[in-house]
């Protein structure tokens, strides 16, 4: 079954990252839900820890105004994998996979190439991922910023065809923004967002308009500029996404 898509709808999503328990969880999401608009100008996705999935989406109760996602993947669908959860495991608990997360790239040694089967598992089961892509610092400061983009790009969505990529939405992640209190202007990220527009674009051809995200320090305060920046069609949000109150004025900047 494939999941319903609307690319041309701003998606502000919250990356909780490894953060909280269901009981916890349940608590944040029915106080996000208590702050959203009856029609929020954005599609909202939560991205709960695994184990927090079951929980959120009990409490959500089909709520059509905040969709689930899992932060990974594991790339094969069974087997001896101990401690890994693999994408059909996750295909009843949610519409989203993230794959390709900076963190799990630099701290965990993620390399493009299992990013790539992640994403190519995420879509043999049926699920909507989202790839993350960004330069570090140090790239960034060597002048690499396009050429990592393009590169991480290209080998996340290498092999696809034009349907399946039409089916990704790609997060631009400058990892020096993320959790750091410093943001790309929103100059930086349109040049990355048309930079993966054109990727995409040369790949399975100028029909399929993928969404765009921000991601990267993101508050309620810089929101407006940074989230619908040209090119730029929504955000992923880490530490403010733990802040109902904040999180909920984010997406209300979306529209
Ligand atoms: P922060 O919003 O905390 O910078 O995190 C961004 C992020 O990594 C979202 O995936």
């Amino acid at each position: 079954m494939t999941r319903e898509l609307h690319p041309d709808r701003p998606l502000v999503a919250g990356n909780w990252k490894m953060n909280g328990t269901p009981a916890s969880a349940r608590v944040l999401v029915a106080e996000l839900v208590s702050r959203l608009a009856d029609r929020p100008p954005a599609e909202v996705l939560i991205l709960p820890p695994f184990t927090a999935l079951e929980a959120v989406g009990a409490f959500l109760g089909g709520d059509p105004r905040v969709r689930l996602g899992a932060q990974n993947c594991h790339w094969e669908p069974k087997g001896a994998f101990t401690g890994e959860i693999s994408a059909p495991m996750l295909e009843s608990l949610c519409d989203y996979v993230l794959v390709g997360h900076s963190e799990r790239r630099h701290l965990l040694g993620e390399s493009d190439e299992v990013v790539r089967r992640k994403l190519g598992a995420v879509l043999e089961a049926g699920l909507l991922p989202i790839l993350a892509v960004g330069e570090t610092g140090a790239e960034r400061e060597g002048g690499l910023t396009a050429e990592v983009v393009e590169r991480q790009t290209r080998a996340g969505l290498e092999g696809l065809s034009p349907s399946q990529v039409a089916l990704c939405t790609i997060a631009y992640e400058p990892v020096w923004a993320i959790g750091t209190g410093a943001t790309a202007t929103p100059e930086d990220a349109t040049t990355a967002a048309e930079l993966i527009h054109r990727v995409v674009a040369e790949m399975a051809g100028s029909a399929v308009v993928v969404r765009v995200l921000y991601g990267g320090s993101v508050t309620a305060a810089n929101a407006a500029s940074l989230v619908r920046a040209r090119g730029v069609m929504g955000a992923l949000v880490g530490g403010a996404s733990l802040k109902a109150e904040e999180f909920a004025a984010i997406v209300a900047a979306a529209g």
